[in-house]
């Protein structure tokens, strides 16, 4: 097969993963970036040309779009697709999930165990909702913020009120949410492939944070889903219109609650963790798809 994953830099572990399981496959794959894809829209015969080439005779793309390119990735795809290119990531599943709102939102909506969350659209109900959220402290969340920067725990009101009025002043969204301390800084990522968890970590946050990210120097060890955890993971994905996701979740005494999908989840700390190799599963699950 003819494979392009888009990413924006080709050095990157995930990438490179998926790179090295292909080719072990003998498919011919590319890395392309999808910020250098120029798009020309036409009806029925639209283009996406690379370097001043028309991309073209493609079978698959697997897109890793991080979340500073989120929405002209969302364009890339959608022209892929558009193309009758299969894509392991659809446009609409990605925008949906990167938005911490939209996702808690739809997830919600399901059914799905979230923590509750509030949005602020404007200061003047602000004291209102701040009140609203007490026990403090409480968590203080970016829409679209990655790798544990932009979660903030507000100790009380007056601090959250600060923390919010600088975001006011620098319009970013950002979202309230119950601070769950009964999960003692430890959250699981459950990684998705196509309907089936083909590996799951638990990570704990590094003494002193709550954050459980590895890249906020969080540790990680593999666990077994309880069957809850698994139906929350896989209906979450399923429910967004993902194939290839990692589900962060945390335990409570009610069950999972469910903090993200992520669309475009890194292979590193789950492939190290596990032993697995999930991006070996993930050109298989493009292999299935194409014939
Ligand atoms: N409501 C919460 N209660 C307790 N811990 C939380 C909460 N929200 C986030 N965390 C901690 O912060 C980490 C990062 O939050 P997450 O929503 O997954 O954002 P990011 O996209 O930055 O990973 C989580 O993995 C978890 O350890
Ligand atoms: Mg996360």
């Amino acid at each position: 097969m003819n494979i392009i994953i888009l990413s924006r830099n080709a050095s990157l572990y995930s990438t490179q993963s998926l790179v090295d399981a292909a080719r072990r496959r003998n498919h011919y794959v590319r890395v392309i970036d999808h910020m250098a894809c120029d798009l020309i829209i036409e009806s029925e015969k639209s283009k996406i040309f690379f370097n001043n080439q028309p991309i073209e005779k493609i079978d698959a793309v697997i897109p890793r779009i991080g979340s500073t390119a989120t929405t002209y990735g969302a364009a890339v795809i959608r022209q892929f697709e558009s193309q009758g290119v299969f894509s392991t990531l659809h446009a609409e599943p990605l925008l949906k999930a990167r938005d911490k709102l939209s996702c808690l939102q739809i997830l919600g909506s399901h059914g799905i165990g979230v923590p509750k969350t509030v949005y602020v659209s404007n200061p003047y109900t602000m004291p209102f909702l701040l009140e609203q959220m007490a026990p403090y402290p409480i968590i203080i969340k970016l829409v679209s913020g990655t790798q544990g920067m932009g979660v903030i725990l507000a100790e009380n009101k007056s601090n959250a009120e600060s923390i919010l009025e600088a975001f006011y002043a620098t319009k970013e969204k950002v979202i309230l949410q119950k601070f769950i301390k009964e999960a003692k800084g430890a959250d699981i990522r459950a990684f998705v492939v196509d309907g089936e968890i083909v590996g799951a970590m638990k990570r704990q946050a590094r003494p002193g944070d709550f954050r459980s990210n590895l890249h906020r120097g969080g540790t990680s060890e593999l666990i077994k889903l309880t069957s809850q955890e698994e139906e929350t993971a896989l209906k979450s994905v399923e429910i967004l219109g993902l194939k290839i996701a990692g589900v962060d979740m945390l335990k409570t005494h009610i069950g999972p609650v469910v903090l993200e999908v992520n669309a475009s989840p890194g292979l590193e700390g789950i492939e190290g963790t596990t032993g697995v190799d999930i991006a070996g599963k993930i050109i298989q699950f493009v292999e299935k798809n194409r014939k």
